[in-house]
């Protein structure tokens, strides 16, 4: 309704993702990482997209500190700033999964509804969540960007887990306790889970 007010006509392209897919040999599903601060989510991600990249599968990683630096530098931590943060991080992971890149986005994302948007706009086969679950104690015993001392001191406001809600995955496509397991450990089960559901010509031919 919006596009039609603002006389948008979106151009029918003659190259569709399913023909970057073919030309590629796999699928592009959108990986998404989803815990406290502190979890894991981008060591995680970051291993994940390094032994996909190996094994010869296009990749891409996008992650909260990043995006938060540059693309979404205007938002805070309020619930609608979260909430316009990962409707963004949507956006951009859509367009890197018809680019035919398998996409890792890492982001606390603490609203359910805000990652079921998410789902809604990859669609239920190309949107794959991994629940990150990391118990508060324990990333606030690492606290290693000193963050939680802080949330707990009042210097920072709406600080997740502290002073703002994390409402945990309840269907995850696979769930990692990143403090129960090694990094190789988590990695191969993320890989172990998700490798068959990205559907291959031939990866190397
Ligand atoms: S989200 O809630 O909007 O999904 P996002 O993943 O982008 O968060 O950013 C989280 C990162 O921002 C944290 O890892 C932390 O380094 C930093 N941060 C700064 N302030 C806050 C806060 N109030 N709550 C949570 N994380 C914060």
């Amino acid at each position: 309704m919006r596009e039609e007010k603002l006389h948008i006509i979106p151009h029918q392209h003659q190259i569709t993702p399913e023909d970057r897919l073919r030309q590629q040999g796999h699928t592009a599903p959108l990986l998404w990482f989803t815990g406290l601060s502190g979890s894991g989510k981008s060591t995680l991600a970051n291993e994940v997209e390094r032994r996909l990249h190996e094994r010869g599968y296009r990749t891409f990683l996008l992650d909260g500190d990043n995006v938060r630096s540059g693309l979404n530098s205007d938002l805070d931590f309020s619930e609608a700033s979260r909430q316009e943060n990962i409707r963004r991080i949507a956006e951009v992971s859509k367009l890197m999964t018809d680019a035919g890149c398998i996409t890792l986005s890492a982001f606390i994302s603490p609203y359910a509804r805000d990652r079921a948007m998410v789902r809604d706009k990859l669609g239920p086969n190309n949107y794959l969540e991994v629940y990150v679950n990391c118990p508060l104690e324990v990333c606030e015993a690492r606290d290693v960007k000193g963050l939680y001392a802080k949330a707990r001191r009042g210097e920072i406001s709406n600080f997740t887990g502290i002073s703002a809600p994390f409402e945990a995955p309840e269907n995850p496509t696979i769930t990692v306790p990143t403090h129960e397991m090694s990094l190789n450990e988590a990695a191969q089960r993320v890989l172990e889970a998700i490798e068959p559901k990205i559907k291959l010509k031939s990866v190397n031919s």
